[in-house]
């Protein structure tokens, strides 16, 4: 399967932060913002990954990743969105790189725990349509929100005042070949965006979406309070992780022999 990240778009919610910069080259905690969604789908088994970047900075996302050696990539591919016409928008300039195949997409300022490789593995054997993440969160109106009938999903709704449940759906998309041809049909939304849950939403009405719930955490870094929430968050992991690690590494050298 291939991978695309998403990392246009002009960040006007993170402006000064923005000003001189992408949003998605900012720090969360020890690292610039794209190598998490990068090492996501690396973890997930996926070795071949389009960047789709945007804005004035373009050009250091290639300073910064090259060929993606750090993530042992041996290659990594560049394109540029011009303006910020939405996450579809984003994703239409995907469709020479797809080339008829599936495609895990991930949006450049989400970050997660865990791994979504069962999630893959998943999509992987699944027929035809997508696959989304769901996450539950106490703050559902920031996102696009599922609206489940037992276990069926039945819409999403963008940022709704009201939401009809706790379950955000992440930003990590999972296609098959047709989702091009469903961007092609988009009108722009209120927000004058191609909106990536009209996408969904054309898959769930075919009858053809799947979803799974993602283990660990999970969070958007797009606003001041959600870049300081990341950062807290990685760094309490890397922290326990050290520890356990220190922990481990002290048990074995003091077990008996
Ligand atoms: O974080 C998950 C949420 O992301 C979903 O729950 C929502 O359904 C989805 O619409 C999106 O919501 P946001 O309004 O928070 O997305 P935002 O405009 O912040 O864009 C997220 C990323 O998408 C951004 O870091 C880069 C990419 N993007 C966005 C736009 C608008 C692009 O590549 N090009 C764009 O034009």
């Amino acid at each position: 399967m291939k991978g695309i990240v998403l990392a246009g778009g002009t960040g006007s919610r993170l402006f000064p932060l923005t000003k001189i910069t992408n949003k998605h080259l900012l720090p969360i905690y020890d690292k610039p913002m794209i190598f998490y969604p990068i090492q996501a789908l690396v973890d997930a088994g996926i070795r071949d990954i389009l960047l789709v970047t945007g804005g004035r900075n373009s050009g250091d996302f290639l300073r910064l990743l090259a060929n993606g050696k750090e993530f042992g990539l041996a290659h990594l591919n560049y394109t540029y969105q011009e303006g910020e016409g939405g996450i579809a928008d984003a994703l239409a300039l995907a469709e020479h790189f797809a080339d008829g195949e599936k495609i895990c997409v991930i949006l450049g300022d989400n970050i997660i725990q865990g791994s979504i490789a069962a999630a893959v593995q998943a999509f992987e054997k699944q027929e035809r349509g997508a696959r989304i993440l769901l996450k539950q969160v106490p703050d559902a109106e920031r996102f696009g929100v599922a609206e489940l009938v037992g276990d069926r999903i039945v819409g999403i709704e963008e940022k709704p005042a009201r939401p009809k449940s706790p379950y955000a759906v992440i930003g990590i998309y999972l296609y098959d070949g047709t989702v091009f041809e469903k961007v092609r049909r988009l009108v722009p939304s209120r927000r004058n965006e191609l909106e990536i849950t009209d996408v969904n939403n054309a898959y769930i009405q075919e009858g053809s979406m799947s979803y799974s719930f993602l283990d660990g955490w999970w969070t958007d870094a797009g606003t001041f309070e959600s870049l300081l929430r990341a950062a807290n968050l990685v760094a309490e992991t890397s922290v326990s992780k050290s520890g356990d690690e220190d922990q481990a590494a002290e048990s074995a050298t003091s077990a008996p022999q």
